[in-house]
């Protein structure tokens, strides 16, 4: 197959992308960036990817767009159901065990990379279904995909989208409409959807539980724990990590404990103590 970029259009895409949003490009998914570089050629009609590169460098917003296309967006509800069972359990229960101890009603929950919103959705069905009347919930949803989080905010998936979602949910936080099913105003409204990108520090700080799943498998070592380190800053005194299931904090150096339950692993700050 023609090679679209050449070594150093390629080095320099790469570069570019890595110092803006930590997505690391190999040798073994070179063909990924360059398949993306070219649709975005053919679709804006741009001959050279020098030329391209140059219109990004220039333009906040077309550095948006280029950043949206090499993202990888594939999610589902109930990802990981697992996850959702030691959350269900253990997660929100230990919370609420130690909010009991302080006057905070307040659960705080970040999706990060969120994706077209199923995960924040999941999140946000299962709180309803859990979180005792006196306990109120928000949650965060952030991506640096413009169109994953324009679909997010609409929240209509078609049939396929919804398959993983129990009878029980689809039928009580979703209206079935012609080619699929909109999920309800009341769910919706328990979520924030916001254009955010890892690489920088969110600014918020006190959330209870944190969930960054599949989005580090894309970044290297260095650019993981300039992460990582971000979300303990934005963490409560008490708080919890879920990455995904095959990425792991292994070897790097945190302060996050790693906890194992019946259901699922995941990580802690000061849960431990
Ligand atoms: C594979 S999806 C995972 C979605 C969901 N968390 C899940 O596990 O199903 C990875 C998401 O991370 C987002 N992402 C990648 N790099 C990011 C960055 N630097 N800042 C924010 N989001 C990023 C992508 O746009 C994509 O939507």
């Amino acid at each position: 197959m023609l090679e679209i970029l050449n070594d150093q259009d390629y080095e320099k895409f790469r570069k570019v992308i890595y110092d803006q949003c930590g997505i690391t490009f190999s040798a073994t998914n070179r063909s990924i960036l360059d398949s993306r570089i070219k649709d975005l050629l053919r679709k804006k009609n741009i001959a050279t990817p020098g030329e391209y590169l140059d219109i990004v460098l220039k333009n906040s917003e077309e550095m948006k767009l280029m950043l949206d296309s090499v993202t990888t967006n594939l999610t589902r509800f109930f990802r990981n159901q697992p996850h959702f069972d030691a959350f269900t359990n253990y997660v929100i229960p230990a919370v609420i065990e130690q909010k009991k101890k302080t006057g905070d009603r307040m659960i705080r929950i970040w999706s990060a990379g969120c994706s077209t919103g199923e995960e924040p959705y999941t999140i946000a069905m299962i709180m309803k279904e859990i979180c005792p009347p006196e306990f109120n919930f928000q949650i965060t949803a952030s991506d640096i995909s413009l169109k994953s989080i324009m679909t997010a905010k609409q929240g209509f998936y078609n049939e396929a989208r919804v398959d993983g979602v129990p009878e029980d949910y689809l039928s009580k936080y979703f209206t079935k409409v012609e080619g699929g099913y909109q999920i309800k105003e009341d769910i919706k409204k328990t979520i924030t959807f916001d254009y955010h990108n890892l690489k920088n520090d969110s600014g918020a700080r006190n959330l209870d539980v944190v969930f960054c799943r599949n989005v580090l498998i894309y970044f290297d070592e260095p650019a993981q724990l300039a992460v990582i380190n971000h979300f303990y800053d934005s963490m409560g005194p008490y708080s919890f990590l879920y990455i995904g299931h095959s990425e792991s904090l292994f070897g790097m150096k945190t302060n996050f404990e790693f906890i194992k339950t019946e259901w699922a692993c995941f990580y802690g700050k000061n849960v431990n103590k």
